[in-house]
C-alpha cells in the first residue's frame, strides 16, 4: 500500500498532455472481444484499470500485444470461453461490458458481478432487462455473484431506459451489434465515450447510428471484419482534474491533446467563478487574472452534456477555495460525498444534506493525512493538497492510479512537489 506525499502551496505552471480516456478505452477493449479480426488501439492510457481489463481479455483467450506504451494490438480470434469469472472481474466496474460483448460473440456469457468505486448501490438491472428484451435468459441461479446468460438467438429489440446509464447504453450497443435485426435504444446516454465506442465499432464493420443523441439505432451485422487501427479520445475527466488543480493553486497551465467542447460543462462554470479559460483547437489554458476574486457558484451533476459526476469531488475543492456559500447537488450517484470527512480534516467547511453539499469558502486548507476513498475523491485530495502550504499525505493512492496516467510525472512537470511513499498509515482509513 502506498501513499502520495505532497508539499503544496506552489502554483502549477506549464504544460500537461492529456492521456486517452479511461471510460472510453474500457468499453472499446470489451468491444474488441466481439470482432472477427485483430485491431490496434492507439492512445491507450497506461493505468491500472486498463491493465486489469486486458488481463481479463487475455484470460478469455484473446491475444494482447503492446506495440509501445500506448499502442496495443488485440486479436480476439482465439477466444475459447464465454466465462469471465476470475477475481479481476470484481476489481473493476467495466468488466460488466464483457456480458454484452460475449453474448454478441457466442450467444453465451458467464460473469462474476463487477466491482468498482463504492458510492452507493450500483445495480445492473437496466443491462439485464435490456438483454432479456433481446432474447437472453438467465441459466441457473445467480450463485456466488456469478451470472450466466444465454440467447438463442440474440435479437434486436426496442430498449427504453428509465434512467440514463452510461454502462447500460454501451453494453446494449455491444450486444446489439451482432444481434439479428435492429435495436433502438431510447433515452441513451450521450457521453463522449459512448460516441467513441460506437465509432470504434463502426470502424470495425458495425452499423450504429445516432450515438451522442438520446436515440441510438443499431442494425445487427453477422460479421465485423476488424483489421483497423483506432485512436482513443482524450480523457475529459483527467483534463478537468488538471484544470481544477491549476485553478486552486493559482497557477497557469495549458492542457494539450484534449477536445475543448467536452470540457464546456466545467469551463463555463469556471469562467462564471472568475477564472480565465482560453481554448485552442486541442488545448485549454487556465489561469486567474490578478485582482480577480473567485466567487462561489452552484453545481448540479447530470448525464452529458451536464456537469460530470466524475468531476464532482474535484469541483467541491474548487468551491472551497472561492468566496461565499456554494451548493453542489449530486444528481447521479446516491452516495458520492464519502470523501467530505477527508476534506473536512483539511479544514474544509462543508455540510451535506442528502445529495447536496453546502460549501462555505475558506482562505486555505490545512495540511493533513487523508484517504483516497475512491478514484475521483483521491484526485480531489491531490488538488486540495497541492493548494495547501505544508506536507499532506494521501493514503490509498493506488485508487488514483486506476484512472490517472503517470500523475506524479505530469504534476512534477508543472512544478508540483509530489512523490510516492510507502508505509504511511492513516488511522482513519476505512476502505483501502
Ligand atoms: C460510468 O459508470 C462510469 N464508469 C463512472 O465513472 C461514472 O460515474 C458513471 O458512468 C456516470 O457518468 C465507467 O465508465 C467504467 P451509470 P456506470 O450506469 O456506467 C443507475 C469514474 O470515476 N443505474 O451511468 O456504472 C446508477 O445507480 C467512474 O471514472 C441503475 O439504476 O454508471 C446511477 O445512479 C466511477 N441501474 C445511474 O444509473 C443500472 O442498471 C448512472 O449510472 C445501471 C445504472
Amino acid at each position: 500500500m502506498y501513499s502520495y506525499k505532497i508539499n503544496g502551496g506552489k502554483p502549477l505552471k506549464g504544460d500537461i498532455n492529456i492521456s486517452g480516456s479511461k471510460n472510453a478505452v474500457l468499453g472499446i477493449i470489451a468491444a474488441a472481444m466481439l470482432i472477427d479480426g485483430p485491431c490496434v488501439l492507439e492512445n491507450v492510457p497506461d493505468i491500472s484499470d486498463v491493465r486489469i481489463m486486458l488481463n481479463l481479455c487475455e484470460s478469455l483467450g484473446a491475444e494482447i500485444e503492446y506495440k509501445d506504451e500506448h499502442t496495443v494490438r488485440i486479436d480476439p480470434t482465439k477466444i475459447k470461453t464465454h466465462e469471465a469469472v476470475s477475481a479481476d472481474v470484481s476489481r473493476i466496474r467495466a468488466s460488466y461490458y464483457l456480458l454484452g460483448a460475449l453474448l454478441a460473440r457466442s450467444g453465451k456469457a458467464t460473469l462474476r458481478l463487477p466491482g468498482g468505486c463504492d458510492f452507493g448501490q450500483r445495480p445492473i438491472d437496466l443491462h439485464l432487462k435490456a438483454f432479456r428484451a433481446m432474447g437472453a435468459r438467465s441459466v441457473g441461479k445467480t450463485t456466488n455473484g456469478i451470472i450466466t446468460l444465454k440467447a438463442d438467438p440474440l435479437r434486436g429489440a426496442k430498449v427504453f431506459f428509465d434512467i440514463v446509464s452510461v454502462g447500460a447504453t454501451i453494453n446494449v450497443m455491444l450486444a446489439a451489434t451482432k444481434a439479428e435485426g435492429t435495436t433502438i435504444i431510447t433515452n441513451a446516454a450521450k457521453e463522449p465515450h459512448i460516441v467513441d465506442v460506437a465509432n470504434f465499432l463502426n470502424a470495425m464493420g458495425a452499423r450504429i447510428k445516432g450515438a451522442g443523441t438520446d436515440t441510438i439505432r443499431i442494425y445487427g451485422v453477422p460479421v465485423l471484419p476488424g483489421n483497423f487501427t483506432y485512436s482513443i479520445i482524450p480523457d475529459q475527466i483527467e483534463a478537468g482534474t488538471y484544470m481544477i488543480a491549476a485553478a486552486v493553486t493559482d497557477g497557469d497551465v495549458t492542457l494539450h491533446n484534449l477536445i475543448p467542447t467536452h470540457m464546456e460543462p466545467l469551463s463555463a462554470k469556471m469562467r462564471e467563478m472568475g477564472y480565465t479559460i482560453i481554448e485552442g483547437d486541442d488545448t485549454i489554458r487556465v489561469f486567474k487574472e490578478e485582482d480577480v476574486e473567485i466567487e462561489g457558484t452552484n453545481f448540479k451533476t447530470s448525464p452529458y452534456p451536464g456537469f460530470p459526476t466524475d468531476l464532482q469531488p474535484q469541483a467541491v475543492v474548487l468551491l472551497c477555495k472561492s468566496t461565499g456559500i456554494s451548493k453542489m447537488h449530486e444528481n447521479v450517484w446516491e452516495n458520492r460525498f464519502q470523501y467530505v470527512p477527508e476534506l473536512q480534516r483539511m479544514g474544509a467547511n462543508i455540510n451535506c444534506i442528502e445529495r447536496v453539499a453546502l460549501v462555505t469558502g475558506i482562505k486555505h486548507f490545512d495540511p493533513a493525512t487523508v484517504t483516497a476513498t475512491d478514484l475521483r475523491a483521491g484526485a480531489a485530495m491531490v488538488c486540495a493538497a497541492l493548494a495547501t502550504e505544508g506536507t499532506s499525505y494521501i493514503t490509498g493512492a493506488s485508487k488514483i492510479d486506476r484512472g490517472y496516467e503517470h500523475i506524479i510525472t505530469k504534476l512534477r512537470g508543472v512544478g508540483a512537489d509530489i512523490e510516492r511513499v510507502e508505509g504511511i498509515v492513516n488511522m482513519n482509513d476505512y476502505d483501502t
